[in-house]
């Protein structure tokens, strides 16, 4: 396969583009790339969804299964075939249509890993309605927020959600979003759990009803034939301020993107069963389970629930049942499995797997052997795959069966992809600020609605270079290693976090007076959030403010973002001019001095703080 890698890119992104993808009207030119602007294959019309969807059953291909999904509660089960999801994708199709969605409306949705979730995004897709899909995860002020910027006029969402055998309320935290971003006139609720929700007349309907007498005829309901640059969805993500940015993703480069990227780094096969245990919330899911795989044609796992419910060994029953063969998934992930005991896995047989990928954050080599060890049965390869929301697509991964594999290095830029390392400079060296230097086909299209943003953040601290925030070291074989965010993003289980945000939030609180942010090392989540915190008019810490700030983390931007350790200060070390010293906060966060608990104004702590602060000015 290495041969891949010595193609002329553009030539092999022609020839993908035309091998991945089925054309209303072909492309004429593979690329226009004016800095920091690119656009691919124009010219071109096509439709996402039919690519998805359509055009497998109508190659004949409609009674294989698009995902086999499993619910959270035992036995919960579902073998969705490509038929079965085209009905279900024009039933929400025209459901949608009749609540007034078109081409050009911009819509929300917020729901857990049911089969509503891909149904949904196809059927925007379908119409040339671009999609945010908000986390479940994330809080009614962090769903408003994102609903407002996109100017989201529908928002689909789900009664509850399940969650280790509890329900989470979704629809409730939607009506809270709601009330905050008036601008969403119709609301779709699909019914999971049966439990109770209050239903706003005129804007709010079930799905079950909306949809009962819904055509699902694919011929009465045609896939609109987009322009190649048409944008398919806006994802959300943290950057080094206060408000997350829309992320732009259009439709053909996207598509080709992460349909080749899918296919060539898990070496798709006929008989491939393939299984990224990612939530769709994030772009891990929309890249790699919604339309890379269907695109391909693939037959995916879609799982609703956590990895230990109703035990430990749930995902190995799931590989075990359906013959997963190629498995994906984060470190944390893999750390918390290693935690366990590989005695969950060993209760299964898992020979069906061939391949095991990893993305989100750095693979310590000893994850990646117990990984490989007791998951791949001490033969299958490990692909650790560097990428970014950003990127859309995979960028920096081995591929199989191509030279030796490095637990902990991510192997070498794809085909087409120029990335290289940096000094302060902008001198090539080998250990420094990872760059890419040339366009790739499903990279963003800008931050939605903020042109300056997208200039300042990627592009203007080497100009000409688009620059990801990870510093890298590129060894003598070229093979690359990641070394970690440099700027004040932080990683926590694969989840991307802004120390501002979380300051924000914080700030927000009416006790507080200042605060600031910062990750220390974990042995599961990589990163955890430590926050340090002057509460106002002198008052003291105590565990009820530390409940209280919490929670007000988790209503301003979710439970993900919510510190794993508070420390109460007098005051924050500044610098003569009055700047945080955030290094050395780092610094100290990252001693061990704090355990992996809730640490309360510890005064040893606190002293060394002010120490460290007198004696650095
Ligand atoms: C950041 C992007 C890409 C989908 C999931 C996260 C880190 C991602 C790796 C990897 C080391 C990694 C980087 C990157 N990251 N994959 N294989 N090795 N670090 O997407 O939320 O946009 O986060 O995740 O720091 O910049 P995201």
């Amino acid at each position: 396969m290495s041969a891949l890698w010595d193609q002329d890119p553009d030539e092999f992104w022609t020839r993908e583009g035309r091998a991945r993808v089925d054309w209303f009207t072909p492309f004429h030119t593979l690329r226009e790339w004016d800095p920091p602007y690119a656009k691919w294959y124009l010219g071109g019309r096509l439709n996402a969804c039919y690519n998805c969807v359509d055009r497998h059953v109508e190659a004949g291909h409609g009674e294989r299964v698009a995902y086999h999904w499993e619910g959270e509660p035992v036995g919960d089960r579902l073998a969705l075939t490509y038929a079965e999801l085209q009905r279900r994708v024009v039933r929400f199709t025209n459901t949608l249509k009749k609540l007034g969605v078109g081409r050009g409306t911009n819509v929300a949705i917020y729901l857990g890993m049911v089969p509503e979730l891909p149904i949904a995004m196809l059927a925007c897709a379908r119409l040339g309605a671009p999609h945010t899909v908000v986390f479940g995860g994330f809080s009614a002020d962090a769903l408003a927020s994102r609903i407002d910027d996109m100017g989201c006029q529908v928002l689909v969402t789900q009664d509850e959600a399940w969650r280790r055998g509890r329900t989470v309320p979704l629809k409730a935290v939607a009506d809270k979003a709601m009330a905050a971003a008036p601008g969403v006139r119709r609301c779709v609720v699909v019914r999971r759990t049966d439990g109770p929700v209050s239903m706003t007349p005129g804007r709010d309907v079930w799905y079950h009803e909306a949809s009962a007498h819904v055509d699902e005829d694919p011929a009465n309901c045609p896939c609109e034939p987009l322009d190649a640059e048409a944008l398919l969805f806006l994802m959300y993500t943290s950057g080094t301020t206060a408000k997350p940015k829309g992320i732009v993703h259009t439709t053909a480069g996207y598509l080709v993107g992460v349909a080749t990227t899918h296919r060539y780094v898990f070496d798709l096969q006929p008989d491939t069963v393939y299984w990224c245990a990612a939530d769709i919330g994030w772009i891990t899911g929309h890249s790699y389970i919604v339309y890379g795989p269907l695109c391909n044609g693939v037959t995916s796992v879609l799982y609703e629930g956590t990895p230990d419910f109703p035990d430990r060994d749930r995902w190995w029953d799931i590989v075990e049942r359906h013959g997963v063969t190629v498995l994906y998934t984060a470190p944390t992930a893999i750390r918390t499995h290693m935690k366990w005991g590989p005695e969950f896995a060993a209760r299964h047989d898992l020979s069906s797997i061939r391949l095991l990928g990893s993305v989100g954050e750095p693979i310590n080599p000893e994850a990646w052997s117990w990984y490989r060890t007791h998951i791949g049965a001490g033969r299958a390869p490990v692909v650790d795959t560097w990428w970014q929301t950003e990127t859309g697509m995979i960028m920096i991964s081995p591929l199989p069966g191509s030279g030796t594999l490095k637990p902990g290095s991510v192997g070498r830029p794809f085909v087409g992809v120029e990335a290289a390392t940096l000094d302060s400079q902008g001198r090539p060296v080998a250990n420094g600020q990872l760059v890419l230097d040339r366009p790739w086909p499903a990279m963003l299209r800008g931050i939605h609605g903020d042109p300056q943003r997208y200039v300042d953040t990627y592009w203007s601290k080497y100009p000409g270079h688009y620059l990801t925030g990870d510093g890298a070291r590129i060894d003598e074989d070229g093979d690359f290693w990641l070394l970690g965010r440099l700027d004040d993003v932080m990683n926590v289980s694969g989840h991307r976090i802004s120390t501002i945000e979380v300051e924000s939030a914080l700030v927000d609180d009416r006790s507080v007076a200042e605060a600031a942010v910062c990750a220390r090392p974990d042995p599961r989540t990589g990163q955890a959030i430590v926050a340090y915190v002057t509460l106002k008019g002198g008052r003291e810490g105590s565990p009820d403010a530390v409940d209280e700030l919490r929670q007000h983390v988790a209503d301003k931007i979710g439970k993900l973002a919510v510190p794993a350790n508070i420390v109460f200060t007098p005051e924050l070390p500044k610098t003569r001019s009055g700047k945080i010293m955030r290094r050395l906060l780092r610094d100290i966060a990252s001693e061990g001095s704090l355990g992996d608990t809730t640490t309360l104004a510890d005064p040893s702590v606190v002293e060394e703080i002010r120490a460290r602060a007198a004696a650095s000015v």
